[in-house]
């Protein structure tokens, strides 16, 4: 109120020095006085109603010594009139000057005061030889203490901190001018955008205070890294020790076209049901897939095509488009894959722009370089993300998890290809004992499932599904005829209970997880 009332008066504050703060009696010279008046600076710099610059000065302040002396005089001066004047009375001894004034005053004062030409020696003992005595460090210390400067100069001031008597204080003032949001009001602008704000509508003309980005936050009272994301941490760092790029995986919301029928999985497939997957009813339906890859999907689902029957039942553009929860991040996985083949489909791609191929020249799984270029690039892709299921829950199932997915693509990978790889990867995971079993899965072909032994169970948990992606997906994208892409899917929660010896999913994750537990913990414990 007082900066803002000044600079309503006198449009500008030379120096903030000049302030008198309500309630005291004298103007603001004081360090603390300018600490004070620099939090209110910033408070009303963040509202943009005033602009300032800073001034730095130095002032000096005496030490605990320095402040003993400015009282009781110098260790000399102290010397000095514990001293008879000369032919006056009895010269005191050393020990007995020791006595009276202190060890450490005898000990510097006399020194200082012989140079001085204040004392002398007589007999076995000193005496004062000048009668009277200007006690400089005294007085400039006096003066120090009452100005924060001295008149006399640096190299007295150099002097007197060399001697520990004074310390040099940094300072600050400063010059204060009207903001663009000037004005005398003190009225506080909001911090938080409120329900209440929302509903009336004064959001609209309501001050807000700027978001301060070098604010500290408030710690944390407790907590600690969660297992998944310790166990995240460490497969997404095996995946880019091999090589993987990570694909973005940001939407949770995906369309049916993307998570089922660009994977060819049958319209009519259980999994597809309401009681397997949540479906969106706001909005009603996606937006558009690219149109030409829509025909070709739409056609291999209906009628075959690329040395497949397809599967003979009617496609429904209405089923392709309802909105989901995705079930698999393999719904990313086809869009990258779909993206991936842009270059085959012919579309004009800049290779530098692409980040997730492997290298702007073409391969072949024979070396053979002088092949045409079709636009194929390999590439090795990774995700950990949230997926979503209807599930009925128990110890072992939750209807919102995590799925760690990789997908390799080149020209001519096999099924050993694949197993090879995930003995690899486990291995690296710490799983050796892992094993694979034939299945199937609508969008690849061979499927296997993954096993690990789990320690603690002493039994053999499925912890995932893998295979080889149908030509009936891959095709329809634009890719090769002799381009394979192999690709498995693992829950991050089993391996993360393998880990950590967990044998109840609801500890990990979800509504049961006991938040003060979490939050007393100085480490996650179960
Ligand atoms: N999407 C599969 C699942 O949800 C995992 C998978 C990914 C299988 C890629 C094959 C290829 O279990």
């Amino acid at each position: 109120k007082l900066i803002l009332d000044t600079l309503d008066s006198q449009s500008t504050i030379k120096d903030t020095r000049e302030l008198t703060i309500p309630g005291e009696s004298s103007p603001a010279t004081s360090h603390e006085s300018q600490i004070t008046i620099l939090g209110a600076l910033n408070s009303l710099l963040s509202r943009d109603m005033i602009t300032y610059e800073t001034h730095e000065i130095f002032s000096y302040a005496l030490t605990a010594e320095g402040s003993q002396i400015a009282k009781e005089g110098s260790h000399e001066a102290r010397v000095w009139s514990a001293l008879p004047l000369k032919g006056q009375g009895k010269p005191v001894t050393p020990v007995e000057l020791k006595k009276q004034v202190g060890d450490e005053t005898a000990k510097v004062g006399q020194g200082r005061a012989f140079k001085n030409g204040w004392i002398a020696k007589e007999a076995d003992g000193l005496v004062k030889v000048a009668d009277t005595i200007k006690d400089a460090t005294k007085l400039e210390l006096s003066e120090i203490e009452s100005t924060g400067d001295l008149k006399a100069g640096e190299k007295v001031l150099a002097d007197l901190r060399k001697r520990k008597l004074v310390v040099q204080r940094k300072g600050q003032w400063f010059t204060v001018h009207k903001g663009i949001s000037f004005s005398t009001s003190t009225a506080k602008p909001e911090t938080d955008l409120t329900a209440d704000m929302l509903t009336s509508g004064a959001w609209k003309t309501s001050p807000f205070k700027k978001y301060n980005f070098d604010a500290e936050g408030i710690p944390p009272s407790g907590g600690a890294l969660h297992p998944l994301l310790k166990v995240r941490e460490e497969i997404r760092t095996i995946f880019l020790e091999m090589g993987f790029a990570e694909m973005p995986t940001a939407s949770f919301v995906e369309s049916a076209f993307w998570c089922f029928d660009s994977l060819f999985v049958p319209q009519q497939h259980p999994a597809r049901e309401l009681q397997d997957t949540f479906y969106i009813s706001d909005p009603p339906a996606s937006l558009t897939p690219p149109k030409a890859y829509y025909e070709r999907v739409s056609t291999v689902h209906e009628k075959g095509g690329y040395g497949s029957t397809g599967h003979r039942a009617p496609w429904s553009d209405e089923e392709s488009k309802k909105l989901l929860l995705r079930t698999h991040t393999t719904a990313s996985s086809a869009q990258m894959l779909y993206k991936l083949a842009a270059r085959c489909r012919g579309e004009d791609i800049d290779d530098d722009s692409n980040e997730f191929t492997h290298g702007a020249r073409p391969t072949t799984s024979h070396g053979d370089a002088d092949m045409e270029d079709d636009g194929f690039r390999p590439a090795k892709l990774f995700s950990i993300d949230r997926v979503f299921r209807n599930e009925t829950m128990d110890a072992t199932h939750l209807a919102e998890f995590h799925q760690v997915e990789g997908v390799v693509a080149d020209r001519g990978l096999t099924l050993a290809d694949l197993i090879g790889f995930m003995r690899v990867f486990f291995k690296k995971m710490g799983l050796e004992q892992v094993r694979f079993k034939p299945a199937y899965n609508p969008y690849t072909e061979p499927s296997l499932e993954i096993f690990a032994f789990h320690p603690y169970l002493q039994k053999w948990v499925e912890i995932g599904n893998s295979g080889m992606f149908r030509p009936e997906m891959l095709e329809p994208m634009g890719f090769p005829k002799d381009v394979r892409v192999h690709g498995w899917g693992i829950g991050l929660e089993r391996p993360t209970m393998i880990r950590y010896g967990m044998t109840n999913i609801r500890a990990l994750l979800g509504h049961k997880v006991s938040i003060e537990n979490v939050e007393n913990s100085p480490a996650v414990m179960f």
